[in-house]
């Protein structure tokens, strides 16, 4: 096969990443969190002490950063950040950080050059729109923003970081405003896109509707490829 795209993009707390490994085990596809990419960033940015009141002063601090990404691990110029991207400061701050142009122009590239070619799933808020509009399967994942705040803040629980559920809702609705509101690639819905709404379902029951798309793709990428027989028109 050569290269097979499944794209899931959605807001934050809607299930993306947590079905998206499930998924990359099943089919034994390589799984990118573009996510994590903006964190690492927004990491960067805390460190720096940008002003937050420009954003965009982030553009002149890009060429000092590489973002390496090594199994389920993310390393920002060498350095194993994979726990320090979650906390809620790092969390809060990727919203403003993902506005910026020039940092969504070199994560962008480094996300294509990552899964080109490749069978690959990856999760986001611009990948079946901007980073692989051709991908051969599209999900655009929702739930209500009561039952995000409540993933979330149980997920922060269980890693014992203090914060109280109307702070996680509060975060969620405000991030939701930035990534759909922004003016670069905003999170949007792919017009072939399928969507599906999580609040009432549980990982294996959205894993399992999702299969079943890949499933169907699978078969028919397969077959056409087949006819095409390593037939190579030059
Ligand atoms: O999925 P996440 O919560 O880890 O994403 C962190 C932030 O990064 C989120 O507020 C929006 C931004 N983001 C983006 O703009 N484009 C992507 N492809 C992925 C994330």
């Amino acid at each position: 096969m050569k290269g097979f795209t499944v794209a899931i993009d959605g807001p934050a707390g809607s299930g993306k990443s947590t079905i998206a490994k499930v998924l990359a085990k099943k089919y034994g596809f390589t799984y990118l969190d573009t996510g994590a990419m903006y964190r690492m960033m927004a990491l960067y940015a805390i460190e720096k002490r940008l002003d937050w009141n420009k954003p965009g002063d982030l553009a002149r601090l890009l060429g000092e950063t590489t973002l390496d990404i090594r199994k389920e691990n993310f390393f920002l110029n060498g350095e194993d950040v994979t726990r320090s991207i979650r906390t809620p400061e790092v969390t809060e701050k990727s919203s403003p950080v993902s506005t910026v142009r020039e940092v969504r122009e070199k994560l962008v590239e480094q996300q294509r050059r990552i899964g080109r070619g490749k069978e690959i799933i990856l999760d986001g808020r611009d990948i079946g729109t901007v980073v692989f509009p051709e991908a051969q399967v599209k999900i655009f994942l929702v739930a209500s923003p009561e039952e995000r705040a409540a993933r979330r803040f149980k997920e922060y629980r269980e890693k014992n970081i203090a914060c109280t559920y109307e702070e996680v809702l509060e975060d969620i609705r405000n991030r939701d405003r930035i990534d759909s509101t922004r003016k670069e690639s905003p999170l949007r819905k792919a017009v072939d896109a399928v969507e599906i709404d999580t609040s009432h379902m549980t990982i294996e029951e959205a894993a399992g509707a999702i299969s079943a798309l890949i499933d169907s793709r699978l078969r028919d990428y397969t077959s056409s490829e087949n006819i095409g027989g390593g037939h190579e028109i030059l």
